[in-house]
């Protein structure tokens, strides 16, 4: 069992605490909110994660909270788990970074600080430096990035596909490798910047996957092919795999839209223009549109119409409005005169531009001229039901996540399109 002290308890910070604790190590989490750490002490979750309610009541003992660095002195591993959101530039902003580095408490032994903060490639470099001017060459330093995914956090930290551990010297290296032992992870070592840079490709590889398979999509849509389809041929391709090729109205988050940008900035402050970069970052800026011009397709006019966005968070499974395609639509419908209605199951819309928040899906498709399911949550997998047959002025659905049965929406009466899926004529071979 180690020390271990955790800066940070947002969503990054919280779940490697808790899951640390839950492999037996003492946990110490400080972050500088009060409000946040009142909540925590008072066994409350922060925000809508799988798994973490249960970890919190079952690692009581081993899992504390606090504003205070000074509680932090006694550790011998100190996570950094601080966001690095974009500057106006593009540029990942370290300061919470430098503010962590700033408020390290005196160490009572030798201690090891881990970044899982994702930032730029060259930042170990900087912070060692940072560190060795503080009077703290003492200190290790170990890169050892996070690859959790909101919605499935704690299953990925207890069962990750690989643990990358980057560090100068081995002895930091063994000791964070050892933090990770009961979980019998595949472990890659290897120098700092290389471990900066497995985060920050792996993230970019999962956005190229995205942005080609809605390209693909498209194509789909001006040939009549049909992308799940040829999702499905392409990643039965052992070499390619399946995952990462589920075509929609492109990639939201805190992640992906903030890591490309950075690693775009990144190769560009180095002297290289990353295009393939740049065209995933540009695919998916318009994929998020190519609704609008549906809804257009089937409505003429937006000005006045009812619109029921349905799902507003970026994906199921988490209430993270950050870089969601519904504000990107929000904010279309209402520049196009549009009444919208939008409806989530956790997540708070109130950010959404001209959106009346409802309570139900009931509420928002009365009376609607289309609803769009902009995120796949299961409560909409009835969607296409009489009642909402029913309720609406025009039963039309555009499915952003293709998560309904095209054959069966339309037998139900609805007007229905998808993101690459075939229209009716040819689904039925009539043609
Ligand atoms: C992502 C990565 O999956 C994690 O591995 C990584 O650690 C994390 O970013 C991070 O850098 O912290 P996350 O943003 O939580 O995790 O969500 P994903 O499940 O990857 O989904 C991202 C976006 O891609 C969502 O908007 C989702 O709807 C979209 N997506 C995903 C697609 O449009 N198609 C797909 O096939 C898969």
């Amino acid at each position: 069992m180690a020390k271990v002290g955790v800066f940070g308890a947002g969503w990054v910070g919280l779940v490697t605490g808790a899951c640390l604790a839950e492999l037996g190590h003492d946990v110490v989490v400080r972050d500088v909110v009060p409000a946040k750490i009142d909540a925590l002490n008072r066994g409350e979750q922060p925000f809508h994660e799988d798994g973490i309610p249960d970890l919190l009541a079952r690692n009581r003992e081993r899992l504390r909270f606090t504003l205070e660095a000074s509680e932090l002195a006694d550790r011998e591993f100190l996570f950094v788990c601080v966001d690095t959101p974009p500057t106006p530039s593009g540029d990942a902003d370290l300061s919470r970074v430098w503010r962590v580095i700033d408020e390290l408490p005196a160490l009572a032994g030798h201690a090891t600080l881990v970044m899982k903060s994702t930032v730029p490639v060259g930042t170990g470099e900087k912070v060692r430096n940072g560190l060795d001017e503080r009077g703290l060459q003492a200190l290790g330093y170990v890169s050892n990035p996070e690859f959790l995914a909101e919605g499935t956090a704690v299953r990925d930290f207890m069962h990750p596909d690989r643990v990358v551990i980057g560090a100068s010297e081995a002895a930091d290296g063994d000791g964070v490798a050892a933090l990770y032992a009961p979980l019998e992870a595949v472990i890659l070592r290897c120098d700092v910047k290389s471990a900066e840079m497995v985060k920050l490709a792996a993230n970019a590889a999962l956005m190229t996957r995205i942005s080609f398979i809605n390209e693909i999509a498209n194509v789909c849509e001006a040939t009549g092919a049909d992308v799940v389809k040829v999702a499905e041929g392409v990643g039965l391709d052992r070499r390619l795999g399946p995952h990462f090729l589920r075509a929609g109205i492109g990639y939201g988050g805190s992640c992906f839209p903030k890591d490309s940008l950075a690693l775009k900035q990144l190769a560009s402050n180095s002297g290289y223009h990353f295009q393939l970069l740049a065209a995933v970052i540009e695919v998916n800026e318009l994929q998020k549109r190519r609704v609008i011009g549906k809804l257009k397709a089937h409505l003429g006019s937006l000005q006045g119409k009812r619109i029921a966005l349905l799902g507003l968070a970026f994906k199921p499974g988490t209430d993270d409005m950050r870089e969601a395609p519904s504000l990107v639509l929000a904010a279309r419908l209402h520049a196009e005169g549009a009444e919208v209605r939008g409806w989530d199951p956790v997540a708070d819309g109130s950010g959404l531009a001209g959106v009346t928040l409802v309570e139900t899906v009931a509420e928002a498709v009365a009376g609607a001229d289309a609803a769009v399911i902009v995120t796949e949550w299961p409560e909409l997998a009835g969607l296409a039901s009489p009642e909402v047959h029913a309720a609406m002025a025009n039963p039309v659905i555009i499915d952003g996540r293709n998560l309904l049965d095209p054959a069966a929406t339309r037998a139900a009466g609805f007007v229905y399109e998808g993101i690459g899926r075939p229209a009716p004529a040819r689904v039925a071979g009539t043609d």
